[in-house]
């Protein structure tokens, strides 16, 4: 197994927060409601005229610390117009698309970690299983997510008989075929357009983790090619 030796430290750090931003004015409610079917815990509200801006906490124990925050606001006009610049140049979503546009998208169609995405580890396969099957449900049912959601799950690799057990009796994920680069874990990927980043803004892909306890080797501690 890779280890690394790190240096003690005597003082805490952690991650603070992302800021993630809505495309549209008009998408803030429901970028908003898809970060609380997520389980993040909305804690302000200001309603501004380009658009409401949000704070969310990853947990309710967050609500008043500095880190496990995710602040959401509308794009900013500036970085809406490089959007739009870029995506004009390179033929968006047109029949003269870019092959460099088509080939980022089929890359990340193949891998969700591909580009810029953020993850947040959730520390109960219940809850990871239910945010899963209502993923699913709201892109299909939902009317503001309809068709919004586009939800992927990796599995750990085989070889943990209690673990593919339990998953393969798993309505969420019993039908998955896709494995994770590690063991003793479970990643959950939702791509959504009512969320922007990258060059030309297109669309930001929320990760959510389970590690099953007890393992020192896992998705998120070692990377197994
Ligand atoms: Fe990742």
């Amino acid at each position: 197994m890779a280890t690394l030796a790190v240096d003690a430290q005597d003082y805490m750090r952690s991650m603070g927060h992302v800021a993630l931003f809505y495309p549209n004015s008009e998408d803030g409610p429901a970028a908003a409601k898809l970060l609380k079917l997520a389980g993040f815990v909305e804690t302000q509200m200001l309603p501004f005229p380009q658009g409401n801006f949000y704070r969310f906490v990853v947990h309710d124990s967050n609500r008043s610390r500095g880190d496990g925050i995710v602040y959401l606001s509308a794009l900013p006009a500036a970085q809406a117009a490089v959007n739009k610049a870029a995506r004009e140049a390179l033929g968006y979503g047109t029949d003269k698309e870019h092959e460099a546009v088509k080939a980022l998208r089929a890359a990340v169609e193949a891998d969700p970690e591909y580009t810029f995405h953020v993850g947040t580890l959730v520390d109960s396969f219940e809850a990871i299983e239910k945010m899963t099957l209502d993923f699913m449900d709201a892109n299909e049912n939902d009317p503001d997510l309809k068709g919004r959601l586009k939800v992927t799950v990796n599995r750990p690799r085989q070889g943990n008989e209690q673990i593919d057990a339990l998953l393969d009796a798993s309505p969420a994920f019993g039908n998955v075929t896709r494995y994770a680069y590690g063991r003793n874990g479970l990643q959950l990927f939702v791509e959504t357009d009512l969320l922007s980043s990258g060059q030309i803004g297109d669309t930001l892909i929320l990760e959510f983790d389970y590690v099953w306890p007890g393992y020192d080797s896992h998705i998120l501690s070692v990377v197994e090619l």
